[in-house]
């Protein structure tokens, strides 16, 4: 008797994002804020970073409540009910709760059944990573519709004493609906990792150490409020970051654009991942970004808002007509890990 054959799975030809959302946090959090907390000034902050506000989110906007309003335009905009979403995943590195994945919960409020739904940590590569796997999703033919959101609640994780980062981080969420399309929508996403850089962007302490490794051990679970731990914060070798960013991630941009068999003139905007404005203005340099390409510049309002920065400011260039739908964009993450993903998407 032959082998029994497993039946082959079809999935799309392609695939590509069809509506994106975000949710900005209410409460502004102007320069002038910041320098109640570290020695610094609003001139050094924004020549620096670019940033002038970020946003902070109050008790009511959780990972989860955020992440619900945006994935709700990114829906509305797509066009699809939520039970025809398929996979939901959620890149986060603020969620603060080691286990369940904060994205059953988040698929479970949207109304998306039974779909899959998982946390992935890549920093601020994470929508990158999240695209890619939906695209992955939808051409191998395990979901219809992937729900891919970045989110982030960075002020939980920042140390307002710490001149180095205590400007730069900011909370929101970005939502993406990724589903089949006719034509590909999704360039080849070039990610990748560096882990001998794993300590240049990295939480202070886990969370066993700051709060008592033989509490953890042994499982006690008690409140955890003696005084021996402190808190764990983010922290970040500025200058280490900046030069990764600015030499090895405009190569991966490159890389990005010539799988996609694009070239920078024909990109309808450039959406980096919001780190730093000197960031962003050194890959233009180093791309050669003609000055007719509209590129993101969401970090003034927004700060770094990691996983969720590069959805933030796609919905902005929508939003504001500096982009267009069926524009070709080149996005590119890159953060803790170290971990980058970069590509070129049709805009929805
Ligand atoms: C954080 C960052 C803005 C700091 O800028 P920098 O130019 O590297 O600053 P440095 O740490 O070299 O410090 C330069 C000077 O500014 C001072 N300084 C540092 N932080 C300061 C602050 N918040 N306000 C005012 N002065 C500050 C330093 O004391 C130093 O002074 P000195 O020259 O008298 O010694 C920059 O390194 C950066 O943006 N890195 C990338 C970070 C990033 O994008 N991270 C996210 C990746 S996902």
């Amino acid at each position: 008797m032959s082998q029994p054959q497993i039946k082959p799975v079809t999935g799309a030809r392609y695939a590509r994002i069809h509506g994106v959302g975000g949710y900005r946090p209410v409460r502004v959090i102007p320069n002038s804020e910041v320098l109640n907390w570290i020695d610094s000034s609003d001139e050094w902050i924004r020549s620096r970073s670019g940033i002038a506000e970020r946003r902070w989110a109050g008790p009511e906007e959780s990972v989860a409540e955020m992440s619900v309003q945006a994935a709700g335009k990114a829906i509305a905009q797509a066009g699809i009910s939520p039970d025809q979403i398929g996979g939901v995943i959620v890149a986060t590195v603020s969620h603060l709760k080691q286990t369940p994945a904060i994205a059953t919960e988040i698929a479970e409020r949207l109304g998306c059944g039974t779909a899959p739904a998982f946390d992935i940590s890549a920093a601020c590569a994470g929508f990158g990573y999240g695209l890619s796997l939906a695209d992955g999703m939808i051409r191998g033919g395990s979901a219809g519709y992937v729900l891919v959101i970045g989110v982030e609640r960075l002020s939980d994780l920042t140390d307002r004493s710490d001149r180095s980062t205590a400007f730069i981080f900011g909370d929101g969420a970005g939502a993406a609906i990724v589903g089949p399309s006719d034509t590909p929508g999704i360039g080849k996403v070039v990610w990748g990792s560096d882990g001998s850089q794993k300590d240049v962007i990295s939480q202070t302490q886990a969370w066993d150490t700051a709060f008592g490794k033989e509490d953890a051990v042994n499982g006690l679970g008690e409140a955890h409020d003696d005084g021996r731990g402190k808190w764990p914060a983010l922290r970040m070798e500025g200058q280490s970051v900046f030069r990764w960013a600015v030499w090895e991630m405009a190569k991966v941009a490159q890389q990005a654009l010539d799988a996609a068999g694009i070239t920078a003139d024909q990109l309808g905007a450039f959406i980096p991942h919001q780190a730093n404005m000197r960031i962003t203005d050194a890959m233009i340099k180093a791309l050669k970004l003609p000055e007719s390409v509209p590129v993101a510049r969401d970090i003034t309002e927004t700060g770094n808002t990691s996983a969720a920065s590069i959805p933030l400011a796609m919905e902005r260039m929508l939003e504001s007509g500096e982009a267009r739908s069926g524009d070709l964009a080149l996005i590119i993450g890159f953060g803790a890990g170290l971990v980058y993903a970069a590509a070129v998407v049709t805009l929805p």
